[in-house]
C-alpha cells in the first residue's frame, strides 16, 4: 500500500471539518470514541470500506460497526424494534452496539455487513466523535484502529504506532475513558444475545431488559464472525491468572499487589478496563513475556477477561485479525 502522510488533527471546528471532508472523500480517518479509537470510513462507499481492511491487514471480511450520531440516524439503517428502543433509551449514546436486521433502503456497502442481512450500529458517547458524526451526517464504519490482531488503541499515539502512513488522518483527543470495545447485543433473533462482552456490563443490560441475555460464547466460542480466538495480541507471550511473575516475566497486576504495572491498585474494574490496552502496549514495548493477575469475572471484568484470553491464545496468523 502506498504511504501517505498521516495528518494529526485536533478538535477545533476547522480540524473536525477537515476530518469530515476527508471521510466524505472516501479517506480513512481515525477518531476517538469512549471505548477505543476507531478507524473510520464512509460506510456507503465500498472502496473506502475496502481500504479499511487493507490498512488493518485484516485477512477476511468481518462485519464492521456503523457509527451514527442519533437514534433517528440508526433507524434509517436498521429495522427498529421494542428491545432496541428500550436499550437505546437507556444506554445511547454509550458503549453498546446493537445488531438488527437491515432495512431495504439502508445504502450501506455490503463490505460493512460482510454480506449479512444484519447491521451492527452504535451511537458513541464521545463529544468529539458525535461532532464528527454530525458533520459527516452519514454512517461511519469503524473497527478499532489497530493492525489486524494487535492490541486495540486507546490513544492517538497507539493509532500512529500501528497505522502511520496507512491512513489519511487521526483526530487526537486524548485517552479513551472506557478503554475496552463496546458490548454487542444481537437483537435479530428470538432472544437478545450477548455477542461480545464490552464496556457496558451485561448485568446492566439484563436489568434494563428484565431478562437474561443468551450467551453465545458459552454455546460456541468461535461461532461469531470477528470473534476468532487470537486477538488483542502483544508481541510478547501472555500468561493468565498469575499470582507472581515467573522467570523473566513482567507482572500486570490487579488489586493490592507487587507488580510492574497495576490495572487498578484499588481493584476497580472500570479503572482496570480504562488501563488495559495502555498497560499492555507499555509492557509489550519492554519486550519480555507478560503475566497477568486474575481479574474477577463480573461487570466489566467479563470484557477484560475476554480480551486477555484472546491476547493469551495460541497465535495462528491465518485467524488473527
Ligand atoms: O467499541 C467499539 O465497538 C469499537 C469502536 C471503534 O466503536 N469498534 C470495534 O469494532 O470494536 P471492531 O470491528 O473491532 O469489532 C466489531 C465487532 C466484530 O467482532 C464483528 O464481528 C462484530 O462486531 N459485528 C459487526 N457486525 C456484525 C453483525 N452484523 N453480526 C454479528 N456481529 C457483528
Ligand atoms: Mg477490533
Amino acid at each position: 500500500m502506498s504511504s501517505l502522510t498521516t495528518e494529526i488533527l485536533g478538535t477545533s471546528d476547522a480540524d473536525l471539518s477537515r476530518a469530515a471532508d476527508l471521510l466524505k472523500a472516501g479517506q480513512l480517518v481515525s477518531f476517538p470514541t469512549e471505548t477505543v479509537y476507531g478507524l473510520g470510513a464512509d460506510a456507503r462507499n465500498g472502496t473506502a470500506v475496502a481500504s479499511v481492511y487493507a490498512a488493518k491487514g485484516r485477512p477476511s471480511f468481518n462485519p464492521l460497526i456503523a457509527h451514527v450520531h442519533s437514534v433517528a440516524a440508526a433507524q434509517q439503517l436498521v429495522q427498529w424494534n421494542d428491545l432496541a428502543e428500550r436499550l437505546a433509551a437507556a444506554f445511547w449514546p454509550g458503549p453498546l452496539t446493537l445488531v438488527l436486521p437491515l432495512r431495504e433502503d439502508h445504502g450501506v456497502s455490503g463490505l460493512v455487513t460482510a454480506g449479512l442481512q444484519t447491521l451492527a450500529v452504535r451511537v458513541p458517547a464521545h463529544p468529539t466523535a458525535l461532532r464528527l458524526l454530525r458533520l459527516v451526517d452519514g454512517p461511519v464504519a469503524a473497527p478499532s484502529a489497530n493492525p489486524s490482531g494487535r492490541i486495540s488503541p486507546t490513544t492517538a499515539a497507539h493509532v500512529l504506532a500501528g497505522l502511520n502512513g496507512r491512513i489519511a488522518a487521526v483526530v487526537d483527543d486524548g485517552p479513551c475513558g472506557v478503554g475496552v470495545e463496546s458490548t454487542i447485543v444481537g437483537l435479530s433473533g428470538p432472544d437478545p444475545m450477548l455477542l461480545r462482552p464490552g464496556g457496558l456490563a451485561a448485568e446492566d443490560i439484563e436489568a434494563t431488559l428484565g431478562t437474561s441475555l443468551t450467551d453465545r460464547d458459552a454455546a460456541d466460542p468461535l461461532s461469531a464472525p470477528g470473534q476468532l480466538l487470537s486477538h488483542y495480541a502483544p508481541n510478547a507471550r501472555v500468561r493468565l491468572n498469575a499470582t507472581e511473575a515467573g522467570e523473566g516475566e513482567l507482572l500486570l497486576g490487579f488489586g493490592s499487589m507487587d507488580c510492574d504495572l497495576n490495572l487498578s491498585a484499588v481493584g476497580d474494574l472500570a479503572e482496570a478496563a480504562a488501563n488495559l490496552f495502555e498497560h499492555l502496549h507499555r509492557l509489550d514495548a519492554i519486550g519480555q513475556p507478560i503475566a497477568v493477575a486474575p481479574i474477577p469475572e463480573h461487570g466489566l471484568g467479563s470484557a477484560i477477561n475476554d480480551r486477555l484470553r484472546r491476547a493469551a491464545a495460541p497465535r495462528d496468523d491465518s485467524s488473527a485479525h
